[in-house]
């Protein structure tokens, strides 16, 4: 793919050593940005400054949200390279999302190529603080100026970078989550596997009310029976329950996380038992209440691995292991955030340097 580069000529100035970053506050000097026509396919890939873009305000995307979007991140280690973490994955989950909102398919070499080269212009901006890196936002928007419902003709993809620290203020600390039993992001069917920005939309109504609550995320229940966990805002779930590592399957409903399909791994080759199945709510109450739910955490690439330590369902309030970290959770952290920022060996090929 030939990608035209216009550099900027007043670049910013980048966060100090040691600044609290936040998580997407901060953004780079450059964004990559790409057309689609019908007919014409993806053209005109581009690296420019970053800055903002003029569209139509007839442009479908603000009308029936036709958009999705992916989350990835860049490492630095200590000798200065710059690794990715499974940009394929993001590459194959793209097209996954784009198929269920009728938007073109993106080759996923063209995907990693951009990723690869934007991050690349950019590199100097990823952090060296320890527990920080560049988080990667790659997004489809349809351009095509009319107000009838029909999948547009034309989109534009971009991708724009942004220093970050740890997702939740908290970072590594334990936090609570409401498990919401009033409203539903997804259901069979639906859009709830796919990385689209709707699903964020009618999740930010039970957010809100966690957080009145003093509750930090909202864990998901399925759309049918209000039973099953699901998973939360913006990580997949895990729970020890007597030693065995458990989290919901794949249903359709919910994110095929790629932080979720590399802890599974790394569990399995440590010798844990994982089940992916179906957990009832009642399950886990029950659990809770018999000593057996040893620990939970989410994961997901803004919020890594995130010790919970609270789960609150109704009347019931889960208080989970004595509050601080699970030593399965601290564990998994050290080896996917290790496996990252290359300090530990990866088996498994993860890592992509830039
Ligand atoms: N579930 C939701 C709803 C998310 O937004 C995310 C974040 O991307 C995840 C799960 C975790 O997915 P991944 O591990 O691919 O970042
Ligand atoms: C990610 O982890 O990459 C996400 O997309 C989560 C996001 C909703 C902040």
């Amino acid at each position: 793919m030939e990608i035209r580069i216009t550099k900027t000529t007043s670049p910013k100035q980048k966060p100090a050593k040691g600044e609290a970053l936040g998580f997407g506050h901060i953004f780079t000097d450059h964004m990559f940005v790409m057309n689609y026509t019908e007919g014409k396919g993806w053209h005109d890939a581009r690296i420019v400054p970053y800055g903002n873009i003029s569209i139509s305000p007839s442009a479908m995307v603000f009308h029936y949200g036709q958009e999705m979007f992916e989350g990835l991140k860049a490492y630095r280690d200590s000798k200065d390279n710059v690794y990715l973490f499974r940009p394929d994955m993001n590459a194959k989950r793209t097209n996954s999302t784009n198929k269920r909102l009728c938007i073109p398919q993106l080759p996923e070499e063209m995907f990693v190529e951009a990723v690869k080269a934007v991050v690349d212009i950019d590199r100097d901006w990823v952090p060296t603080d320890s527990g920080t890196s560049l988080y990667i936002r790659p997004f489809i928007i349809a351009t095509d100026e009319f107000l009838g419902v029909a999948p547009s003709k034309t989109y534009l993809f971009m991708i724009i970078l942004s220093p970050s620290g740890a997702y939740y203020e908290s970072g590594l600390e334990p936090v609570g989550i409401w498990i919401e039993d009033e409203f539903v992001r997804a259901v069979k069917g639906g859009m709830g596997f796919a990385k689209t920005g709707g699903n964020y939309a009618a999740s930010l109504i039970a957010q809100v009310k966690a957080h009145d609550s003093g509750y930090s995320q909202v864990l998901w229940l399925d759309g049918v029976e209000r039973k099953y966990i699901e998973e939360v805002g913006a990580m997949n779930i895990f729970f020890k329950i007597a030693g065995k590592v458990v989290t919901p399957m794949l249903n359709g409903s919910i994110l095929p996380g790629i932080t979720r399909d590399s802890i599974i791994k790394v569990c399995k080759s440590w010798g844990y038992e994982v089940e992916e199945r179906r957990i009832s709510v009642d399950e886990l109450v029950e659990a809770a209440q018999n000593g057996t739910l040893e620990e939970v955490f989410g994961t997901g690439t803004a919020a890594v691995v995130s010790p919970v330590n609270k789960l609150r369902y109704e009347d019931d309030v889960m208080n989970i292991g004595d509050g601080s970290i699970g030593e399965l959770t601290q564990k998994l952290y050290d080896e996917l955030t290790g496996i990252q920022w290359g300090e530990k060996e990866d088996p498994y090929g993860w890592r992509v340097t830039v």
